[in-house]
């Protein structure tokens, strides 16, 4: 078992503090497409980590059960949606998406190496980001709110044509000063409880924290449909809730601050597969 960080953690850990281990639970989605939700820890985490896991080896039987087949994954309804304004025109342009790009299935493979450096803009852009600036730029329409309706829904069409394949953003060159200032982030801490995202899941998974069971945190497998709040939500969403969580001054979704948080987190889950729209409690 990890150790416990600080006074204030072991009282939030509920006491005495129950360890489960994520289970040993395999997911195919659809009965055809592998999903790697357990693996080698990408080298940059050897002194942390040895293995990475995705969220799913953390919910119960039912949660996990939901995602694999995507009938009865209630994210896939929201896909549909975003495959609706894939081909509708907007803007001054007169174009939708699909005139550019054709189908959705040509985007296999692009949410893998998201966030990422774009030459043109001179700074890490996120799925979203990219999307607006075709939306804006190209287009002549407006940007789409940030983790909200369209935006998010775009991303987890986006994810779903890159399932299984592996998560594999670029860390080094000129996107190396952003992955560094995610990395602080992720190991400062923060708020009146004085916790790190680090103290939490990369210390405690496994760990029962209140009723939850402690993930790594990972997000792979975001957009995440919420059975909670039954709606999709975006990685610096959940980000904005974890830090509140410490009592915090928290940042705005599409914030420079959550789009390096974005990328350094992604990092951790090199090698994990791309398994969004998810299921999380
Ligand atoms: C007028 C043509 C045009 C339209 C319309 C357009 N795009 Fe693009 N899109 C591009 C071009 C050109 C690029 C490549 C830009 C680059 O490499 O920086 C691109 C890049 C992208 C990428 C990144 C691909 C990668 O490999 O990194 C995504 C995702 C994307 N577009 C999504 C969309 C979505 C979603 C829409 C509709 C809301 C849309 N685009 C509308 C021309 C368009
Ligand atoms: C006080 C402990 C705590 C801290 C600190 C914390 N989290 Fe969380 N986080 C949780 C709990 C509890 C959950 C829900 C159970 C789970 O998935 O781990 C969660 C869930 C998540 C998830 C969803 C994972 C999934 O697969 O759906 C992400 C992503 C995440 N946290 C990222 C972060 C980041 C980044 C930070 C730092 C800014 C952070 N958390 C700080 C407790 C914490």
């Amino acid at each position: 078992m990890r150790k416990l960080t600080g006074a204030i953690l072991a009282t939030l850990l509920t006491t005495p503090v129950a360890f489960a281990d994520p289970v040993d639970d395999t997911l195919v989605l659809n009965e055809e497409t592998e999903i790697v939700t357990r693996t080698a820890a990408p080298d940059h985490l050897s002194d942390s980590l040895d293995e990475v896991m995705s969220g799913w080896l953390f919910r119960g039987k039912e949660t996990r059960a939901m995602q694999a087949d995507d009938f009865d994954n209630p994210g896939m309804i929201f896909v549909e949606q975003a495959m609706d304004s894939w081909n509708a025109v907007d803007g001054s342009e007169g174009k939708s998406c699909a005139s550019c790009h054709d189908g959705l299935e040509t985007m296999a493979g692009v949410k893998a190496t998201y966030p990422k450096w774009d030459e043109a803009a001179g700074k890490v852009q996120t799925l979203q980001m990219q999307v607006n600036e075709c939306r804006t730029e190209r287009m002549g329409a407006e940007a789409w709110p940030y983790d909200k309706g369209n935006a998010i829904n775009m991303e987890a069409a986006l994810s779903s044509v890159s399932r299984g394949l592996p998560v594999n953003v670029a860390i080094d060159g000129p996107a190396k000063e952003t992955w560094e200032q995610g990395k602080d982030m992720y190991y400062t801490r923060t708020g009146q409880l004085e916790l790190s995202c680090a103290n939490c899941h990369e210390d405690n998974y496994g760990n029962m924290i209140r009723a939850d069971h402690l993930s790594q945190g990972q997000i792979n497998g975001f957009p995440v449909y919420r059975l909670k709040n039954t709606k999709l939500n975006g990685s610096h969403s959940r980000f904005k809730g974890c830090i509140r969580d410490t009592r915090a001054e928290t940042y705005k979704p599409g914030s420079p601050e959550f789009i390096a948080l974005e990328l350094y987190v992604t990092s951790r889950g090199n090698g994990l597969s791309v398994e969004g729209p998810s299921i999380r409690n």
